[in-house]
């Protein structure tokens, strides 16, 4: 297993680049084969969770080529047949669920593995399989594997209203949607800009939909949708990292550029926090330039559907709280406990618990470094920020989290000043006994 062992204190400079989106990496992907033909997606991001959907789509019988240099991916849809996502794959990354939508949406029928739970907490999939039904699909559950079937190979369309509003849902019953033989509805559907950004795809591929970026989806089923060439939008969840890594890790008064970013992806919400903190920020395109101030000041967040606060960015939130002078609050109304992280921050001398949902940061103390555990994604890199921040060496186990959405984590941050290294460990090996 591999972990990264970070030494602190070394500022960071220059400028730190964005690769494309994993999660809307993940739909477009999912997109691709729902066409009869060869799809290309451009600045797709070589991670783990694409490795692993590339070999999902593979079972179908469809071609998946990836040149990872060039972050192009193809999809050869024409050769698809099988219909089914088995679990030994579905296990290790949810987006394959993505496969009920798609392969109902290719063939009107779908075996597709349950994901199960995830690091921190339960993450039902049962909006996708009633949405599905409300669409027209018949839903049964055998061994552990959703069997979904539309009547006559095609769902008639159908209302489904989303409640709470789901990203994955709204993705996997598009899907469905686009190819049935007559009109939809998705009520409260998701406006994160991979939703919007999967929309747009669909469309140039023929797909009818109207209300994209609303809370109301309009679908006219089409007959068939084409292959197309399409450019997958840079991963604003690891730029608002990056402004994160730049806001606490920077010389004061010193300026990182955070290239390749979308900004309308970021929310006002997050961009509010961040000028609130006192970072200096200017935007020339797709470069944000972050200036660290003297101290930073405690903004505290509540996390929510976007335009809000992503939920995704809350863990590094709590890192640089604990760099700012004074106490301030962190809210999750995404996923109300998401918080398996905090044990592990507290172990690096962080002051920070959870209490009636929340969590509450106190700023302004040293962190130290310690042997640390990653547990998710994101929380795995709020370990390598506190890492950064901290008083000598932290090591991030199991950072197999990190690699499934961080590109070369470890090299962008080193080319800009850090000090991380990879090594491999043995997780299993006992204490030197004295
Ligand atoms: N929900 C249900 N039932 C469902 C589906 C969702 O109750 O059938 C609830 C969830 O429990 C949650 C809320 O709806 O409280 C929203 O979850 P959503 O379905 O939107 O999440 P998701 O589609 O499973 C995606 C991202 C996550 C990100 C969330 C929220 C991908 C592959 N994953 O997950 O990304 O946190 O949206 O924005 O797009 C990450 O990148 O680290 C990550 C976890």
């Amino acid at each position: 297993m591999d972990k990264f062992v970070v030494r602190g204190g070394r500022p960071l400079y220059g400028t730190l680049d964005v690769s494309g989106s994993k999660n809307t990496a993940l739909a477009l992907m999912a997109a691709g084969l729902l066409a009869d033909g060869k799809t290309t997606i451009r600045n797709v991001p070589a991670l783990r969770d694409i490795y692993t959907f590339s070999r999902v789509i593979k079972v179908t019988g469809a071609g998946v080529e990836f040149d990872e240099a060039d972050h192009r991916l193809e999809i050869d849809g024409a050769t698809a047949s099988k219909t089914v996502a088995p679990y030994e794959l579905v296990k290790r990354m949810r987006a394959s669920f993505y496969m009920l939508g798609a392969l109902l949406g290719r063939f009107g029928k779908a075996r597709v593995s349950l994901p199960g739970g995830c690091a921190w907490g339960p993450r039902p999939v049962n909006l996708h399989m009633e949405g599905m039904e409300a669409l027209g699909a018949s839903i049964d559950l055998e061994d552990g594997y959703v069997v979904a079937t539309a009547p006559s190979g095609r769902m008639p369309g159908g209302v489904f209203e989303l409640n709470p509003s789901s990203v994955g849902a709204t993705i996997n019953l598009l899907l469905g949607a686009v190819t049935a033989s007559g009109g939809s509805r998705i009520d409260n559907a998701a406006k994160e800009p991979d939703v919007v950004d999967f929309c747009r795809m669909l469309q140039r591929m023929g797909a009818r939909i109207d209300g994209v970026g609303t809370r109301t989806l309009e679908i006219e089923g089409v007959d068939a949708l084409s292959p197309v060439d399409w450019t997958n939008s840079p991963d604003r969840i690891e730029a608002g990292t990056f402004m994160i890594a730049a806001a606490i890790a920077g010389r004061v008064g010193e300026t990182i550029s955070v290239r390749g970013v979308n900004i309308d992806h970021l929310g006002k919400p997050f961009m509010d926090a961040m000028k609130g903190t006192g970072v200096g920020l200017s935007i020339d395109g797709d470069t944000v330039a972050i200036t660290r101030p003297t101290t930073l000041k405690p903004i505290s967040v509540r996390t929510d559907v976007f335009p809000g606060f992503p939920t995704d960015l809350q863990a590094q939130w709590t890192v640089l709280l604990a760099c700012a002078e004074g106490n301030a609050r962190i809210r999750d109304t995404v996923y109300l406990d998401r918080f398996k992280h905090i044990p592990e921050l507290r172990r690096m001398n962080m002051n920070a618990i959870v209490m009636d949902g929340e969590v509450v940061v106190e700023g302004g103390r040293q962190l130290s470094g310690a042997h640390v555990m990653s547990t998710d994604l994101r929380a795995s890199v709020s370990l390598v920020l506190a890492g950064m921040v901290a008083e000598g060496e932290t090591h991030v186990l199991r950072i197999y989290h990190l690699d499934r959405g961080y590109e070369r984590l470890e090299q962008k941050l080193c080319a800009a000043g850090a000090d991380i290294r990879r090594v491999s460990y043995d997780e299993w090996a006992d204490p030197e006994m004295e």
